[in-house]
């Protein structure tokens, strides 16, 4: 190794508060209002998020993927449904996410229930993206054991000429998911680590708040 302290690693964080009274009522007004800060800020990637499954056994695993979409109903990603998640989240529908935007010291924690998206939502996102993203879907079956990189070149070149016309449909395989949160949590950095949470659960009569100890 380096040499390199990791254990000495560490940062206090005086940027901001986060007070019961400036937080929204509805916590996903609360995270417009914070995404709109981190993109105002630059944060590299601000929708950038671990999403996390787990079998139906509970065996966990966490990977990033991008948000996509927010509503009154939830947070939206698109990814390929025969991959690991996939199948995870077909077998056992309930995910959590972690937002960090560090360069603002703040972290989002989202959990809840998690649904497809309809055919049309996941139909017009894969119409937005680039030539060479839709047609990656078609190349790749997500998270399936390959021999090469060779192969999965092979793949798009067969793709590519099985589709010459540039008019590349929506592969069955692809779409995406929305993750309807039962909790959300607000995390922003203070000093001596003593932190604010402020934590949003969904109840029948709406949305309740805490304060949670850092
Ligand atoms: C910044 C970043 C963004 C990503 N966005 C997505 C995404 O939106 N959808 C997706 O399927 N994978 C995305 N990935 C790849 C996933 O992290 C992961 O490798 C892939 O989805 C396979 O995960 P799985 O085998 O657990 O299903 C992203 C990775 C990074 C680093």
């Amino acid at each position: 190794m380096t040499g390199l302290d990791i254990a000495a690693l560490r940062r206090d964080y005086a940027m901001a508060a986060l007070r019961e009274a400036d937080a929204h009522t509805d916590p996903i007004r609360q995270f417009e209002a914070w995404f709109a800060d981190a993109v105002a800020a630059q944060v590299p990637e601000p929708n950038a998020m671990t999403l996390a499954t787990a079998t139906r056994d509970g065996v966990p695993a966490a990977r990033v993927v991008l948000l996509k979409g927010i509503d009154a109903q939830g947070f939206v990603f698109y990814t390929d449904y025969r991959s690991r998640k996939g199948a995870e989240l077909t077998e056992n529908p309930l995910a959590a996410l972690v937002f960090l935007w560090k360069e603002i010291e703040r972290q989002v924690r989202i959990s809840g229930s998690v649904s497809r998206v309809t055919a049309a939502d996941s139909e017009a996102y894969y119409r937005s993206r680039p030539l060479g993203s839709r047609l990656g879907a078609w190349a790749s079956h997500q998270s399936a054991v390959i021999a090469s990189r060779d192969e999965l070149e092979e793949r798009l070149r067969d793709v590519t000429a099985r589709f010459l016309d540039g008019n590349v449909p929506l592969p069955p395989h692809w779409g995406g998911f929305r993750v309807v949160p039962d909790e959300i949590e607000f995390w922003q950095g203070r000093q001596n680590r003593l932190h604010d949470r402020l934590r949003y659960e969904r109840r029948p009569s709406g949305w309740s708040m805490t304060r949670l100890s850092p």
